[in-house]
């Protein structure tokens, strides 16, 4: 149980709400330590090599078939929904997904402590993408203070939430995937310990690049580089989470004048469906100094990766899909969200270990 009522909890900083969440739900990207992030990047990579082999994937689909899960994407989504239910499909659960918020008793007045009860009577597992930064926290808490429990491995626990996204604020899941596609894209040069990372775009509304950002706590002198227009410049609160954790970071005007100098380059997307009066007047465009340019490829160091959590609209030039150069890794990124997501979902079952241990016998 949880002692303590909905507001006191919401009103915590997250670094006094970890403790109740301990490894119940996913919720915050400052719930990882560096030694979990190196296991999820270890089982992902154990996953997709046991799914090459048919009798591999077979045994995978045979780990979870008594577990049921929910997808509660309140906000729309491809990528992150079709990725959850492919995992939860190579480890066998049964799915269930609710989009569609004008389809479900949410319509009629329902409170999100009221759904979500609802939810974790059926499932055993909850992932939800919701506008409220706070909807992951008050699933949780809700979660906590009802009475179904499930026993892993002899542990009782609360139903698990997992956040597939919340408000303008955190995606810890992408994170975790962004960390698998740079420690992968940064294999031959050390991983991802020592290097400058540019992130571009919308740093202030992306919560994309804000959970990626906290992660960088458990690598060694790490720099990050944010380049975008003033109005959409990082946020105060992580700029402050980066100076405790003595993290240098610097502002770019124009990302061009720091290609040649980054080891990684994570583009984004104006997130102007939070604009007021958004979508009336189409889609706001993008300023040029952070549109990558195809051209930009050349000043790119040899290992220098460019990703993107995508959707993707003009903040990349179209031409750089269809050139063949091994540095374009977003396409990948998006493939990796799936292995880790298996990841994700194998550790919280506690599979984790038969997905391990399996990884000899079918190489
Ligand atoms: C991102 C999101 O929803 O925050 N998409 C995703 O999950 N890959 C990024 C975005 O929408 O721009």
């Amino acid at each position: 149980m949880i002692d303590i009522s909905l507001d006191d909890f919401i009103a915590l900083p997250v670094a006094d709400k970890l403790p109740f969440i301990k490894d119940y739900a996913i919720l915050y990207a400052q719930q990882f330590q560096r030694s979990q992030l190196d296991e999820y990047c270890k089982l992902a990579d154990a996953a997709r090599k046991i799914h090459k082999n048919p009798d591999g994937a077979t045994m995978m689909e045979g780990l979870l078939t008594h577990r049921a899960a929910l997808n509660f994407f309140a906000q729309p989504s491809s990528r992150t929904f079709l990725s959850f239910n492919t995992a939860q499909t190579f480890l066998g659960m049964k799915r269930m997904s609710v989009r569609d918020v004008k389809i479900s008793s949410i319509s009629k007045g329902e409170s999100l402590m009221d759904s979500v009860r609802t939810f974790i009577s059926y499932v055993d597992m909850v992932v939800m993408r919701h506008a409220d930064e706070h909807a992951g926290a008050i699933a949780f808490w809700t979660s906590m203070k009802a009475h179904r429990r499930l026993n892993i491995n002899g542990i009782e626990r609360p139903i698990p939430i997992i956040s597939g996204g919340s408000g303008t604020k955190q995606h810890p899941t992408q994170a975790l995937l962004d960390i698998y596609t740079l420690e992968k894209s940064l294999e031959t040069v050390g991983g991802i310990d020592k290097k400058k990372i540019m992130l571009v775009g919308d740093l202030k509304r992306g919560r994309t690049v804000r959970s990626l950002s906290y992660l960088m706590k458990n690598y060694k002198d790490v720099e990050l580089y944010f380049a975008a227009p003033e109005e959409y410049q990082m946020e105060e609160d992580i700029l402050e989470f980066l100076d405790n954790h003595k993290i240098p970071h610097q502002k770019v005007g124009h990302m061009a004048d720091a290609i040649d100098e980054v080891d990684a380059i994570y583009m984004t997307r104006i997130q102007d469906e939070w604009d007021e009066g958004a979508k009336k007047d189409g889609h706001v465009k993008v300023n040029e100094n952070f549109i990558f340019k195809e051209e930009y490829l050349k000043k790119m160091k040899a290992h220098c990766c460019l990703m993107h959590p995508l959707p993707k609209r003009d903040e990349i030039e179209e031409s750089v899909d269809y050139v063949n150069d091994p540095r374009v890794v977003y396409w990948r990124q998006e493939r990796n969200g799936m292995w880790m997501r298996v990841a994700i979902i194998a550790k919280i079952f506690n599979v984790d270990k038969m997905i391990l241990a399996a990884t000899d016998s079918w190489s």
